[in-house]
Parts: C-alpha cells; structure tokens; sequence
C-alpha cells in the first residue's frame, strides 16, 4: 500500500509534547521522520515519569513511533555542518523550542531559505506576535490562556484544565495540517514558507462555542446554561457551565447504577428535541410529551434540572452499558462514560488499530494509540519508538553521503 506522504522527508526537530505529536502523525502518513536530539540526552521526555528503570519512558514512546532518531550536537561545527545538509535535504523543518533557540543556533528563517528555498519550517510557540511572544509554555498555561480552563468546571469551582492535551497536542495536529498545506501549496509555487501554530490560538480554536457564547450573551442569559433555570444571572464573561452541553440541544452527565463505588458509573444523556416522545416514554413520563411546561425545546430550558432529575431517577436503576443498549434503539443520544481501563481493554478499538500493543527492545509489550485518522490507501503500522541515536550511521551515510572515516571524526568530535 502506497502512503499519502512516502515522498516527504521531515527535520524532526521538536521535543516534549507539542512537536513531536505534529511529527508522528506525519510519520504515520508515511514520512520519513528524521529526529534530532542532543548526544547522550536526547528528547527530555526519554526520561520523564519513568515507570521502568533503564528504559524509555512511556511518555517518550508514544510520541516518536515510526521516526527515525539522530544525534547531533547543532552548536559544534561538525554539528552545524550536519544540521546544514540536513536542511537543504528534507523538505520540512518542525521545531517548537521556546522563542529564538534556532536563531542563537544559526539557523533563522533568513538562514533556512538561503539553503533551500522549497524548505517548509514550522514551528509551535506558545503565543503568537505579541506581548508574550517570547514566553515559555507548557500543555496548563495554553490551556489557561487560550481560554479553555476559564470555561471549563462549575461555576462554584476553580477554573479547570482538562486531561486531553488540547494545548501540545491539539496544536501539534494544527501544526500538521499547516505543513500538508504548505506542502501542497509548494506543488504550485515551488516555494517553501514558514508556518507557525501558537498554542494559545489552538486553544482558542478549540474553544470556539465559549467565543460564540460571549457574543450571544450581549443578546441575553445563555438559556441553556443550568443557571439561567436555576436563577443565577450571568456577568459579563462566559461562565463554566460545568457538563451542559455545548450545542443547542442540551446534555448532562448522570449517575448510573453503582456510581456510589464507581467512580466512571455515569452516563452522559442529551435531551435531542426530535426524541423527546420517546425520552417520555423511557423514563416513565408519558405526560411530559403535551405537558405545558415541557412539550417544546424552549418551554424545557427552564427546567432542565428537573427533567435531567427524573432522567438520572431512571439511569441510576441501569449500568452505563445498559442505558446505552436501551436508548441506542430508540435514537436517543447517549455514552457511558469510559475509564482509561476500559478503554484500553476495548477490542473494537485494537480491531480499528486506535490502540496498538507495540514491542520495544528496552520495555517489551506496550500499549499506544495508533492514528485517529484512516486513509483508505494509506494503512498505518505502528512502529516502535527508536532509541537514542539507533538511526545516526543510517541517515549520515545513505540520506546525507557521509563516508565511513567522515561519521567516524563526526563521532570523535561529539557533533554527533
Ligand atoms: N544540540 C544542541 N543544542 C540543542 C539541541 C541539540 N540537538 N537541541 C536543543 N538544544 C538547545 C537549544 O538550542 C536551547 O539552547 P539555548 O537556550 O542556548 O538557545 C536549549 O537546548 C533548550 O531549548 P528550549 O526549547 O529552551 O528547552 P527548555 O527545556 O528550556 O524549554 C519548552 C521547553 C517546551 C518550555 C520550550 O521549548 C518552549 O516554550 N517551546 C515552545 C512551546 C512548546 O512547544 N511548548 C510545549 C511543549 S510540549
């Protein structure tokens, strides 16, 4: 099977979360993904949470599957030289060290382009020109800035960040479709150009719908919000809305049975408007179809705390599992809420590849996730994560012609 991006070779120079996320999923198409990291040290990640002594760290493993790892020290010369044919080699530089590193390193845009013109460089940051363009940024203070924890919890509540990595991560997808852009847009123009992805803006990307309740707020409460049935006015800033439902058609989280030892026991149910006859029907309620107060979408919204009691009065008498078995039938969107064990142990999602069990020469069997996206032409298989340097005589000789005695005094000098 041929891959949607076999032709494609990628200067890998990215680390932590953000980057590397970007570079995998472009490895997953089928680019050759060449990392970069620093002789004896390598990506931080290697050696961040350790759960195995003496091996990569899950942390590492899951986000530089089917690279391929080099080891170059880019302030010696010997370095710079290598780092030199390595960009008028590949057709894409992704790096997201914190603002100016590349510069101090010699290798700025102006640099890049006089080497190769068709050169893609693209880059994370976590803000964009501004006045906090030079900042350092982790996954939390993107998802603080871009305005992701501040909608996010109740509203009695701290502001919260969430467990997906909406700022590494979801950046490092925005990232990758900023270079397949660029890609294709070089096609035409056989140009190369830069492409940025701050993770404040992917996380305001994100967060559009809170952008949109901002606006609509000037027009009056936000009906669907539990406060506005529950009497709370609202400020001047979209609240937390704790699990309401984003969208037009509201929702809750509610208990299923055993929710008082099980802490993932819950259901997440929405009210759609076009099977509230049957939502009646199920939790006992006929009389709500013609009843005044609850026959139409705008008569609920001020009692969706007491419709969402009687719903959650009959989900807590069935498991998550069943409550999805009942209202699956009858169109009625719902779903359990899933534990990273259950997940896991899930085996559509091993049969779909989304999870994959991976060998790695230090740790042995591991659990990953595969890509979330399917290509008819272009079937992924995951490929374990490359130790420190296992590529660095491979891609000095075949992708950059180094001869043995050059890699060799390339080795002496510690460039790589
Ligand atoms: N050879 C030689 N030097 C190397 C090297 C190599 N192969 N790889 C990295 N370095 C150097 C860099 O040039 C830099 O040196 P300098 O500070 O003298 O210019 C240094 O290592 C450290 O890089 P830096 O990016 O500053 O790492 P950090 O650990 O201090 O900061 C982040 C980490 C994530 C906070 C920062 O990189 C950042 O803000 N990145 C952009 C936003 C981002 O992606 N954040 C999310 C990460 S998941």
């Amino acid at each position: 099977m041929s891959k949607a991006l076999d032709h494609i070779k990628i200067l890998d120079f990215t680390h932590v979360q953000s980057g590397p996320t970007c570079t995998q999923l472009l490895a997953w198409m089928g680019a050759d993904v060449i990392k970069v990291e620093r002789p004896g040290v390598g990506d931080a990640t290697r050696k961040q949470l350790v759960d195995m002594e003496g091996a990569d760290s899950l942390y590492f493993t899951m986000l530089n599957h089917n690279k391929r790892s080099l080891t170059l020290n880019s302030k010696t010369e010997g370095g710079k030289e290598v780092l030199e044919r390595l960009v008028k080699t590949c057709d894409v530089l992704v790096e997201n060290f914190a603002p100016g590193a590349l510069d101090r390193m010699g290798f700025s845009w102006e640099r890049i382009q006089e080497l190769n013109p068709r050169m893609i460089m693209a880059s994370v940051k976590g803000f964009g020109p501004g006045p906090y363009e030079d900042c350092k940024v982790y996954e939390n203070v993107a998802q603080c800035a871009g305005g992701a924890a501040s909608t996010t919890g109740f509203r009695d509540g701290l502001p919260l960040v969430t467990g997906a990595q909406i700022g590494d991560s979801g950046t490092g997808l925005h990232l990758a479709f900023g270079i397949c852009s660029a890609l294709i847009h070089r096609e035409k123009t056989g140009r190369g150009q830069r492409v940025l992805a701050p993770m404040q803006d992917g996380v305001l990307n994100l967060c559009r719908v809170k952008l949109r309740d901002q606006q609509r707020l000037k027009a009056g409460p936000l009906k669907e919000y539990s406060q506005y049935g529950e009497g709370v006015a609202f400020g001047e800033a979209t609240p937390r809305a704790g699990n309401d439902s984003g969208g037009g058609q509201p929702g809750r989280i509610l208990k299923c049975k055993g929710w008082e030892t099980d802490p993932d026991a819950y259901t997440y149910f929405i009210t759609q408007a076009a099977v509230w006859e049957k939502i009646c029907d199920v939790i006992g309620k006929p009389e709500w179809k013609e009843h005044p107060d609850y026959a139409t979408p705008p008569l609920r919204l001020p009692h969706l705390n007491e419709i969402f009691g009687a719903i959650e009065d009959w989900t807590m008498t069935k498991t998550k599992y069943e409550v999805m078995e009942i209202c699956n039938p009858l169109d009625i969107p719902v779903g359990p809420i899933l534990s990273m064990k259950e997940l896991a142990e899930e085996p559509s999602l091993r049969a779909t590849g989304t999870i994959v069990e991976c060998e790695h020469p230090e740790r042995g069997p591991y659990l990953s996730v595969g890509c979330p996206v399917k290509l008819s032409d272009n079937e992924v298989v995951v490929e374990r994560s490359p130790l420190l340097g296992e590529h660095s005589e491979e891609i000095l000789g075949e992708v950059l012609g180094y001869d043995a005695e050059e890699i060799a005094s390339l080795k002496e000098s510690g460039a790589v």
